[in-house]
């Protein structure tokens, strides 16, 4: 009994440790220094990479499947998402929705994707930030803001979603484009089988329309990502909503 009574104290002991962890997110620089060795080791580099390629047991997801750190491009996936190089260096970050000191902090947005995207179950601790932010600075390449327009963020616009319904209704689609952008990023995970948990929309019973899948790409979904005017556009949405409707396994 005794035993067991010390066993729980260690645990809860160490989940409080846990969650002051997350809180010095929010700390000054100053204290951040104090907190985390020298960034710019080789060891931290090296780190940062690790988690960059670490696949999530829930999603089955890795920062590697989304985003270019320039050696990945073989992905085409990536083509749809930011590229990390020198990205902790940019001054803003999420379409504006992280800004200034807490680029930094926020892995330049790497603390999003990680509760969003893949799910786990933990916050994602300082020495895990430093690491990336180590990582993205290391990258060969010129830091570059990325810039782009989204219904997504910095703040959600469904209204704007339903305006570009009506223009979409009115396009002819291309069902070849349709194809190829499907197979370079949807299919990635609808069809894939590294990906866990994704629903299926090349099926018979895939009740899908174009509103639901505009609204799909527009806004992502649990961890389906969301995807800008720039990488997907209006006419791509009419192409690809074509493609998923004709290409149904009988
Ligand atoms: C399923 C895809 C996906 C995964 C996995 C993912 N992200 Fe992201 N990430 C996004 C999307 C979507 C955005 C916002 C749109 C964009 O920047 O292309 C984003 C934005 C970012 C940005 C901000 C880029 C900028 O300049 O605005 C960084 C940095 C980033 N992610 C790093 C990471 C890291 C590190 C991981 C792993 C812990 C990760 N992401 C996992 C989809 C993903
Ligand atoms: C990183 C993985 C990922 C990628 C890439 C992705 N999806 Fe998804 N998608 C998901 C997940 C996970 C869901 C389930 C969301 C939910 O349950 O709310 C989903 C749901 C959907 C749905 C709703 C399905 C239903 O049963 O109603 C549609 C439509 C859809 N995605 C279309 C697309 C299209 C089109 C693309 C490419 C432009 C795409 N997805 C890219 C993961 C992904």
């Amino acid at each position: 009994m005794k035993k067991l009574l010390f066993l729980i104290l260690v645990v809860s002991l160490a989940a409080a440790s846990c969650g002051r962890k997350e809180e010095k997110t929010d700390l000054s620089k100053d204290q951040r220094k104090e907190s985390s060795g020298n960034t710019n080791s080789a060891g931290f580099t090296a780190k940062g990479k690790e988690i960059f390629y670490q696949t999530s047991n829930l999603t089955g997801l890795k920062c590697a499947d989304c985003h270019s750190d320039g050696t990945n491009t073989g992905n085409t996936n990536t083509k749809y998402f930011s590229d990390v190089i020198g990205a902790s260096k940019r001054t803003s970050v999420y379409s504006g929705m992280i800004t200034g000191e807490d680029v930094k902090k926020k892995g330049a947005g790497a603390s999003v994707c990680w509760e969003t995207y893949l799910k786990m179950g933990r916050p994602v601790t300082l020495e895990e930030i430093d690491a990336l932010n180590a990582y993205f600075e290391s990258l060969k390449g010129e830091v570059k803001e990325s810039k782009y327009t989204s219904l997504a963020v910095p703040v959600s616009d469904k209204a704007k979603l339903k305006e570009d319904l009506l223009k979409i209704g009115g396009l002819t689609p291309d069902i070849q484009n349709g194809e190829k952008k499907f197979k370079e990023t949807c299919g990635f995970c609808h069809g894939g089988k590294t990906v866990k948990h994704v629903p299926s929309v090349t099926d018979e019973d895939f009740e899908g329309n174009l509103k639901s899948v505009a609204f799909h790409i527009r806004f992502g979904a649990k961890f389906m990502p969301f995807y800008s005017y720039e990488k997907i556009s209006d006419q791509d949405i009419s192409d690809i909503t074509e493609y998923i409707m004709k290409n149904k396994k009988k």
